[in-house]
């Protein structure tokens, strides 16, 4: 029996390292991660912090640790009791502050998907109710608790390669620097997961379609902010801009970080915002008061919000969300055989899109004789959204759906253009089948729909051959059944 050799905490300290092995404890068992610690989802340096002692304290702060799952994997590890058993463990993971606590209230209508960091995306029927998500809807991504950053006392820092240091207050960079505004749409690259996870496992919040949406940016350009530290277009020294936020691991101290190519931060037609309001309002808490960084086309984990400091750099981030997260891989490597240096950070990410009403699982009555579909479709670097076709019989025929008008500021659907930044709403009624000569009738409606973008892209048919252990990136075509009445 793997519980039965007592050992005291003292011991247990003693393992911290590869060479001395890792040991941790949760609740009164005693176990071994040794081999573990390489394939956690959550990186080796999270992982590292419990070595000689309690998982219990991060695991609080790090709530997606409460679930079964979790308490599955590590059970193979145990290797022995805490002396003193429950009693001298429930001393131990005494508890800690709540670092959420002042976390800002959220709009019921959200799902939410986690609450600590809170997660929550916006259900489908309202996103295609309107080509603007209204503020209070749109989806929330956090890694971290939510940092509460005053709006006066606010101080924005530009220090790296090829530039003098600049620090710049709210009030000097609206007075400073022309105001843009940008209609954009902001993606999780785990938006779509849920599909993906129904195929296998993925780690990552179970996202289905909403988390996605789109709102009228406005701020100071990126570039020229930049430009007045003295950054050259051609300086050799610098090829990625880093962004820190202000938001921080209450247990690491690390940093949510990302960066973007250069080009990508200087060019006069992408429009990479400094933004401080989102439709016309000030930026939330929740979405990154009193300043973010907004680009266009490229997947969300690069829009850092709060933002800290801007750092030219001759390399990418360094951060865990640059470097060992948002990529995919070929779907045969998991988490035991992944290595990350292997594949490059997701920036734009490929062309996709959703029905968003009606809702799975709606029952249809044949009697309506017609369905009407809503949903958008949308595709990373500027490329427009050029027609979306929709099917009621899982593919086997299709019809194009009527693209919608953009949202104000957007370039119309339809165009072979690059700066389409915005998503394409579209509609689509179509007629219901039948019952054939003998009554026969299918029982449910394959709803499909998929969406080309400007280049032409498409998006495959099955999830399977692009399945990968994070669950980024689902772009397949997107299906939904409904029950189908007579
Ligand atoms: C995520 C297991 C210890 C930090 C995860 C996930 C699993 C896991 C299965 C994926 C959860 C999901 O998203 O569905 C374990 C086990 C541990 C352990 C078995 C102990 C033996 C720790 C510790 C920390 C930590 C000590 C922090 C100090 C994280 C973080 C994530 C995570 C931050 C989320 C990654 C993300 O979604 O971006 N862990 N974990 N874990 N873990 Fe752990
Ligand atoms: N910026 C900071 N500082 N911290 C974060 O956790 N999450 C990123 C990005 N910027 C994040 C961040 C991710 S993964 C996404 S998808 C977007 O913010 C989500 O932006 P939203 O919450 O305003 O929708």
């Amino acid at each position: 029996d793997q519980g039965r050799l007592i050992l005291t905490r003292e011991e247990v300290a003693k393992h911290k390292t590869p060479k001395d092995r890792i040991w941790v404890t949760y609740k009164e068992g005693v176990y071994d991660i040794t081999e573990f610690v390489e394939m956690h989802p959550g990186g080796l340096s999270k992982i590292m912090l419990a070595a000689g002692g309690s998982v219990e304290p991060f695991w609080s702060l790090y709530q997606q640790h409460r679930k079964p799952e979790v308490l599955q994997i590590l059970e193979p590890y145990r290797i022995g009791t805490l002396e003193g058993g429950a009693a001298a463990a429930a001393t131990a993971s005494a508890a800690v502050a709540d670092p959420y606590a002042s976390d800002p209230a959220r709009h019921p209508a959200f799902i939410a998907r986690s609450e600590r960091p809170y997660n929550g995306e916006t259900p489908g029927t309202l996103l295609a109710a309107s080509p603007i998500t209204p503020n209070e809807i749109f989806f929330v991504r956090n890694h971290l608790p939510v940092p509460h950053v005053d709006a006066t006392s606010y101080k924005l820092t530009v220090e790296g390669e090829g530039t003098r240091s600049l620090e710049l207050s709210l009030d000097e960079l609206k007075s400073r620097f022309r105001k843009h505004t940008v209609t954009a749409t902001i993606q999780c690259s785990g938006n779509r997961r849920n599909e993906m996870s129904r195929v296998k496992a993925v780690k990552g919040l179970a996202w289905d379609q909403g988390a996605i949406g789109t709102a009228v940016w406005g701020g100071v350009r990126l570039r020229d902010v930049l430009k007045a530290a003295g950054l050259s277009e051609d300086d050799p020294l610098v090829r990625h801009i880093q962004f820190e936020g202000y938001d921080k691991d209450p247990a690491s101290g690390e940093i949510y970080g990302a960066s973007i190519p250069l080009h990508k931060a200087l060019s006069l037609h992408d429009d990479v915002l400094l933004a401080y309001e989102m439709n016309g309002e000030p930026l939330s808490a929740d979405h990154g008061a009193p300043l973010r960084v907004i680009v266009p086309g490229v997947t969300g984990a690069r829009s850092v919000k709060w933002l800290r400091r801007i750092i030219p750099s001759a390399s990418e981030s360094s951060s865990h969300w640059q470097q060992r997260d948002y990529k995919a891989f070929s779907p045969n490597v998991d988490w035991d055989n992944v290595e990350w240096t292997s594949a490059p950070a997701l920036q734009e990410p490929p062309v996709t899109s959703a029905i968003c009403e009606p809702a799975p699982g709606t029952p249809v009555s044949v009697s309506d004789g017609e369905i009407t579909l809503r949903g958008y479709a949308w595709s990373g670097g500027g490329r427009g959204i050029i027609r979306v076709d929709v099917s009621t019989d899982g593919g086997a025929t299709w019809t194009a759906a009527k693209l919608l008008p953009p949202p104000p500021g957007a370039p119309p659907p339809g165009s072979s253009y690059t700066g389409a930044w915005a998503w394409t709403l579209w509609e689509a009624t179509l007629p219901l089948p039948k019952p054939s000569d003998d009554g026969n009738l299918p029982s449910t409606l394959q709803l499909v729909c998929k969406a080309v973008d400007s280049s032409y892209n498409n998006q495959p048919d099955a999830i399977a051959p692009i399945w990968n252990l994070r669950g980024i990136v689902n772009n397949a075509w997107h299906r939904i059944s409904l029950p189908l009445e007579p």
